[in-house]
């Protein structure tokens, strides 16, 4: 049964995905920074037998453009290695991903910060390896100029050869406490680091003990070419917003990627995004849409496509379809997914678009309906599985754990008891070996 498992990583929000979903009453979403509903939320998570939460993080406020801000509840980002730490020692079995952006670590800095979080946890940590996502977070830091894409990848794949240099600095048995003898580790275990390339240069060794997974479990949600090469070379789960064909074409093509890079066909589990209103039935999820839909103020959805596009609107005719944008420097699956949006079977125009496009994996329905959604998906290529974004967070979580859970254990696509303790147990992936060759270890 464990393979027929459809993986789901939870990805919350504070304020919710959908901008009108802090206006519900009785959301207790709002209570952005206090710890317990992050950590009742985690439980919710672990009671369901998900397989992660996946912690988003950026550097600046959610891109809105600032007239429309105070109608928003997104203005607040908790720093993610702060919060899945907290929510480790609030949980036991489910996995915990961190965003955490190259551009704005140090690679000695970062490795250490996961791969206590792995200790901490035992062996429940994964990396959502990000360069950046737009000159937003960039303008924060005094130090990082917003630089091309092809640029911020060369960096991540030496920012991530090193990290995993460091985290293989000590064989796992290195440590012997021979206490008669007064040796607490065999030096031939400790690896030095040395690490001199074009970006960084790390001396080392590590001061942290190889981490209970090896690695904890790296992510990568790049959509661009290269970002694309990074994630089928390094990534694991790779985290997609597309869906349907679209979805099914950028899969084909990370997985090729991979296996041209000489890695198996399980090393990678593409997890696209689902983005669900859920209700009892049908009608009922409808209504808790048109419910949203009618308290989104009327300039937001406009905004958040202008900033999804990296464009303003204001110069398109609203009864045509947006004629071809070029690239841009925004997230290029965000993109994708709205220019992919289409009205029976065409572009639609302007009007059209920003009336009608619901969001990247927005479906509307029952549990029945969603894991149809979600089956059908997984059959017709377009994931392995799905990051779980909350239209309200924590509502749609809870409706997804004790309505869509159960319609899914019922059709034996979903666990029904965690099998394994770590992240790396839940989705299937081996423990990687150490990089330092055998005959170094003796
Ligand atoms: C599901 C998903 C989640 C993402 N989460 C984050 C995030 O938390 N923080 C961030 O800065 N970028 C995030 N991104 C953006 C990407 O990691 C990447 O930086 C962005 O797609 C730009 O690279 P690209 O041009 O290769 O697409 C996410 C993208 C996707 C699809």
């Amino acid at each position: 049964m464990m393979s027929q498992h459809i993986p789901v990583c939870v990805m919350p929000h504070a304020g919710g995905w959908h901008q009108a979903s802090w206006r519900r009453p009785n959301t207790k979403g709002n209570d952005i920074w206090n710890f317990d509903m992050w950590r009742d939320l985690a439980r919710t998570a672990e009671r369901g037998k998900l397989d992660a939460i996946f912690m988003a993080d950026n550097q600046s406020l959610w891109p809105v453009p600032e007239h429309l801000r105070h109608h928003t509840a997104k203005v607040g980002v908790w720093d993610a290695l702060i919060l899945t730490t907290a929510m480790a020692t609030a949980t036991e079995k489910i996995g915990l991903v961190a965003t955490a952006h190259t551009e704005f670590h140090q690679p000695y800095e970062l490795a250490r910060q996961l791969a206590c979080i792995d200790h901490l946890s035992n062996g429940r940590a994964g990396w959502n390896i990000v360069t950046s996502a737009g000159p937003q977070d960039t303008k924060n830091f005094s130090d990082a100029g917003q630089i091309s894409t092809e640029l911020r990848y060369e960096k991540a794949a030496e920012f991530v050869d090193v990290v995993k240099k460091l985290w293989d600095s000590w064989e796992d048995d290195a440590y012997i406490l021979d206490q008669e003898a007064g040796i607490f580790f065999d030096p031939a275990k400790l690896h030095p680091t040395n690490f001199a390339g074009k970006h960084y240069y790390v001396e080392g060794p590590f001061n942290v003990m190889r981490p209970p997974q090896g690695y904890p479990v790296l992510a990568q949600a790049g959509s661009s070419g290269p970002g694309r090469q990074l994630a089928a070379t390094t990534g694991e789960i790779l985290f997609s917003p597309l869906g349907g064909a679209v979805g099914k074409a950028y899969r084909d093509d990370v997985l090729r990627i991979a296996a041209e890079a000489g890695r198996e066909p399980g090393d990678v589990k593409v997890l696209s995004q689902i983005t669900p209103v859920i209700g009892r039935t049908d009608e009922e999820a409808q209504e808790k849409w048109d419910w949203l839909q009618e308290h989104l103020h009327p300039e937001i959805s406009r905004g958040v496509l202008e900033a999804a596009l990296g464009i303003d609107l204001s110069p398109y005719p609203l009864d045509e379809p947006l004629p071809d944008l070029g690239a841009t420097d925004r997230i290029q699956g965000y993109r994708d997914a709205v220019l992919s949006y289409t009205v029976d079977g065409r572009k639609p125009t302007l009007r059209e678009l920003l009336t009608g496009f619901k969001g990247p994996g927005t479906v509307v329905g029952s549990p029945a309906t969603i894991a149809d959604y979600m089956e059908a998906e997984v059959e017709n290529g377009a994931g392995d599985g799905f990051v779980l974004c909350l239209q309200g967070c924590p509502e749609e979580l809870e409706d997804f754990v004790d309505l869509v859970v159960p319609e899914l254990q019922r059709r034996g696509r979903f666990r029904a008891e965690y099998e394994a303790d770590t992240l790396r147990g839940h989705l299937g992936f081996a423990r990687p070996s150490n990089q330092f060759p055998a005959a170094a270890r003796v």
